[in-house]
């Protein structure tokens, strides 16, 4: 198998900032999401769920980035959340 057959390793990194976490709103996308992300792992997609202090984009939280595409998704909630990386994984 060479390199280019490796499945791609996908990164979601969700702000837990003070601002995106306001209200705990930021936790309840992680929670919303880190369902998902166990199912992807188990049908053998890597794909790991990291935390962020901040993003630098506070004024537009709560925010995650989705990488190695760098898919930056603002104001999120967590059935946005859900749908995107839903959305995402399947074309993955
Ligand atoms: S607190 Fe989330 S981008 Fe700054």
């Amino acid at each position: 198998m060479t390199d280019g057959d490796a499945p791609r390793k996908i990164r979601v990194v969700l702000c837990m900032g003070e601002y995106c976490n306001l209200g705990r709103r930021a936790e309840a996308i992680y929670q919303a999401v880190a369902p998902l992300i166990r199912a992807a792992n188990e049908d053998d997609m890597p794909v790991k769920l990291e935390t962020a202090r901040c993003l630098s984009m506070c004024a537009v939280g709560p925010n995650l980035v989705i990488y190695p595409d760098d898919l930056v998704l603002n104001k999120q909630t967590p059935a946005s959340a859900v749908e995107a990386l839903e959305r995402y994984l399947a074309q993955a």
